[in-house]
Order: C-alpha cells, then sequence, then structure tokens
C-alpha cells in the first residue's frame, strides 16, 4: 500500500489518525529503543499538540494539510555541520514544489518555505547528539495543501497550495514528491557536496540580496543578506560592514 517512490524515505510509511506531534511520536519510539529504520516517515491526519520553532505552537486544519516526520541518521555529519541538514531539507521541499507543482517557492532562512510574502509550510528538526557526530534526526515538516481560510492574524501572512493553485491538491502526491526530492538532497549531503547544496540554497533564498528591513535588539535596520556561514548563521551588510546573527537575534519586517 506505499506508493512513496524512493530508495528508502517513506519505505517505512505509519499513518497516524491524530496524535500529539508526529516528532513527539518519534522521540517516544526512539524513547523506547523501538527499532526504528533510516528514512521512516510517519504522517498525521491531526495534530492536537503540534510543535513549531521556538516553542511555538503549529496549527493545521484536520485532514487538510501536510504535517509529517522524517527519522534520519545522519551518522556522517559532525555536529558542527548540522546546519547542512537544514539546508537540505529545505532544498527538497522547494525543489518538489517547483518542479513537481511549478510553484515559485522560496527559503526564508533558516527553513520556512514561503510563496511570495506569505509562509506556507516550516520545519521543526530536532538532532540528537553523541559526542561531535549526530545520532539520530527528526525532522518535522508542516506544509499548507488545502486549507483556504486562516485565523484572522495570520491571513496576511499564510497561504496554502490550494490557495497557490486554484485548486483542490493531493496530499498524499506531495508527500511523496517531497519525499522523492529529500532523498535526492539527503544523497548530496552524504557525499559531502556542502557547496552544491550551499549554492542551491541561497538560489532560492527569500531576500537575498535585497536590501530589506530586520528588526535587531529592538531596532528597526536595513540591511542586505549576503550569505550564510557554516554554522548556518546570517550573514547581513549593515551599514557597509557584514554582521552574523543567529536565529533568535533578528525578525524580518
Ligand atoms: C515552524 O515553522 O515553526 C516549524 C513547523 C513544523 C511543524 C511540523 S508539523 C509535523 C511536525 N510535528 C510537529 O509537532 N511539528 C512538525
Amino acid at each position: 500500500n506505499n506508493t512513496i517512490s524512493t530508495l528508502f524515505i517513506g519505505q517505512n510509511f505509519i499513518k497516524l489518525s491524530s496524535v500529539d506531534s508526529t516528532n513527539n511520536f518519534l522521540k517516544q519510539c526512539l524513547a523506547n529503543s523501538e527499532p526504528l529504520t533510516e528514512g521512516t516517515v510517519i504522517m498525521a491526519d491531526e495534530q492536537f499538540a503540534g510543535r513549531g520553532q521556538l516553542n511555538s505552537k503549529w496549527l493545521s486544519e484536520t485532514g487538510k494539510n501536510l504535517t509529517f516526520s522524517l527519522y534520519l541518521k545522519p551518522h556522517f555529519l559532525p555536529a558542527m555541520h548540522q546546519f547542512y541538514l537544514n539546508i537540505a531539507i529545505s532544498n527538497g521541499i522547494n525543489r518538489a514544489l517547483r518542479d513537481a507543482f511549478g510553484i515559485n517557492a522560496t527559503i526564508k532562512w533558516p527553513n520556512d518555505i514561503y510563496y511570495e510574502n506569505k509562509k506556507i509550510g516550516g520545519v521543526l528538526i530536532e538532532n540528537i547528539l553523541s559526542g561531535h557526530h549526530i545520532k539520530h534526526s527528526i525532522i518535522g515538516i508542516g506544509l499548507n495543501i488545502n486549507q483556504s481560510i486562516f485565523q484572522e492574524e495570520l491571513k496576511t501572512k499564510a497561504s496554502s497550495l490550494q490557495l497557490i493553485l486554484q485548486q483542490r491538491v493531493n496530499i498524499l502526491q506531495v508527500l511523496n514528491e517531497i519525499c522523492k526530492h529529500i532523498e535526492v538532497e539527503y544523497l548530496k549531503l552524504r557525499s559531502n557536496k556542502l557547496e552544491l547544496l550551499t549554492t542551491d540554497y541561497l538560489a532560492h533564498l527569500f531576500k537575498y540580496k535585497l536590501p530589506s528591513l530586520f528588526r535587531i535588539n529592538g531596532e528597526e535596520k536595513l540591511g542586505t543578506i549576503v550569505g550564510i556561514n557554516e554554522q548556518g548563521n546570517l550573514m547581513l551588510n549593515l551599514d557597509d560592514k557584514i554582521s552574523v546573527f543567529g536565529f533568535k537575534e533578528l525578525e524580518f519586517i
């Protein structure tokens, strides 16, 4: 009953009707020492405690969107290079949307999926380290598919595939395309093609090289994204000097 056309990503596929969070489900499997094969995908129709980055909540209308978690074992990846996993995953989602659905999506640093000025998806990666390497990686992905109504404060900030394409979209087809493209990007990561991954990431980075407003330490500043460093920090040209920022240190406005 598995239609996912990949080598390993999504070959072990579990679909739940309701769960607190698919990331939590995988964490629980690891905590119980259940054997998990690399590439396992847990998908849910409903999450009643979906989580986003920075302790935020991830709200998603039941049955309308794609919410799943992928289990990977990137043992080869040094902990200091863990951001390359974010890059590979973002690139995979982006490529799936572009190649299979013709959507000119972008990646908003670090790993939000955007269309024009609206968010359509997000990624929550939870790595478990062992020494200086990554032992387990839980990659949670939420993508708005057929949701067409958003709560008032999200109306100008969120969109979905249905709103973009003006037609209903098959959720499992999107999952299949994302798994396929993530697999391609993950294999690049496994063969250490870090420069290629970074080039592709920057090619679709939201506001890359465009002077934009940011909120930094409570102050509005005009800056230009000029790149990311090996740790995944954002490099901004501010007043003709390059400054480097971590995830919590700046906001796009
Ligand atoms: C973000 O943009 O803040 C990240 C959102 C990640 C949401 C997904 S939905 C599937 C997985 N399970 C969760 O609880 N969160 C992720």
